[in-house]
């Protein structure tokens, strides 16, 4: 399957928050069930890649439209991406300062998140996406209660 429709697989699964991660930034072999579940956090849902480069903003958007409560990016620290730039690409484009660009009407930007960290940065990574998957959980909670309380995830 490519990765668009892993993807979407993920993301129809109504509550999930996607994480596309490069391989060569932290070690999540251990971390994560076989099928891509972080382990003691059922709504995260891993892909692994071989760098932060090939992730296109569109796949996050698709990602979020299609049901994900959020998609976040895991690549290497600034000068430890092993094709060079793939990860400065990537948030240059999150941030809207490169083509193709997220689009911040079609994906809410407080729903996507980069965090760039190097394989000795364990605890940066765990701090960095408990920050973002608590925020996408607060939004969530509070789009439940302005529904009537339709539980969510
Ligand atoms: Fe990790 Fe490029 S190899 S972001």
């Amino acid at each position: 399957r490519t990765l668009q429709e892993k993807i979407i697989t993920i993301a129809k699964k109504s509550g999930k928050i996607i994480g596309l991660c490069c391989e060569r930034s932290v070690n999540l072999d251990q971390h994560i069930d076989k099928d891509g579940t972080l382990k003691g956090h059922p709504r995260v849902k891993v892909i692994q890649l071989p760098c932060s480069g090939m992730i296109q903003p569109s796949q996050l958007e698709q990602a979020l439209a299609k049901g994900a409560s959020g998609a976040f990016v895991v690549g290497c620290a600034s000068g430890d991406c092993h094709y060079r730039t793939g990860n400065l690409l990537l948030r240059d484009r999150l941030s809207g300062e490169r083509a193709p660009k997220l689009n911040f009407k079609k994906a809410d930007p407080k729903r996507v998140a980069g965090i760039w960290v190097s394989r000795h940065e364990w605890p940066k990574f765990i701090q960095e996406r408990t920050d973002f998957t608590g925020k996408v959980q607060a939004m969530d909670n509070a789009g439940a209660a302005s529904n009537g309380g339709k539980a969510n995830g």
